[in-house]
């Protein structure tokens, strides 16, 4: 079954901070992409002299990725898809994909993805060097750690399973001690 609608799917900080009004929030599963912090984030979690790293999706044919869907007022999306596109301008675009409502039908939504190739791709870099920059990095939303471990706790109230997350927000509480 079908249901389109106005849905905007959020794998991201979109998950733990939205920033734009919604009539309804559902758990939600999208798949053949998976989730990696890839991305430079120069102008939210980093600066361009060090930019931090953020979360893209990355094609993965076997990947089941939880998220959250929101569905937006019609009155109000345009402009709320237009506040996005300028939050997630460093390289991300908007794509159409089919997701799965927990609990309900598939619909199509709307997902910012930043894919390879991008200006600011940051390639296939080991764990250890994603972190190494994600202790450092901070700029104008806050310390990229703290986009991290938000993000590893939103993952875990939405009861997904992410190794790649949780396995990096392990290594960055060794690497602070905390
Ligand atoms: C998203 O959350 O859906 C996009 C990536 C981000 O802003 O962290």
């Amino acid at each position: 079954m079908k249901s389109d609608g106005l849905w905007l799917f959020g794998y991201g900080s979109v998950i733990y901070r939205p920033g734009f009004d919604f009539v309804e929030r559902r758990t939600a599963t999208l798949r053949g992409w998976a989730r990696r912090f890839s991305q430079k984030s120069d102008d939210h979690r980093g600066t361009p002299e060090f930019p931090g790293r953020v979360v893209t999706l990355v094609p993965e044919p076997s990947s089941h990725l939880k998220g959250v869907a929101f569905r937006l007022d019609p009155a109000s999306a345009p402009s709320t898809l237009l506040a996005l596109d300028h939050r997630e301008k460093a390289g991300y675009e908007r794509t159409i994909v089919d997701v799965t409502l927990e609990g309900g039908p598939i619909t199509s939504a709307t997902v910012y993805i930043a894919h390879r190739g991008n200006d600011w791709d940051a390639g296939h870099e080991s764990h250890d060097a994603i972190v190494a920059t994600i202790v450092r990095a901070r700029g104008p939303s806050g310390t990229n750690v703290e986009y991290l471990f938000r993000l590893a706790d939103a993952l875990r109230s939405l009861g997904a399973h992410d190794p790649h997350v949780f396995a990096l927000e392990a290594a960055a509480r060794v690497a602070l001690n905390r």
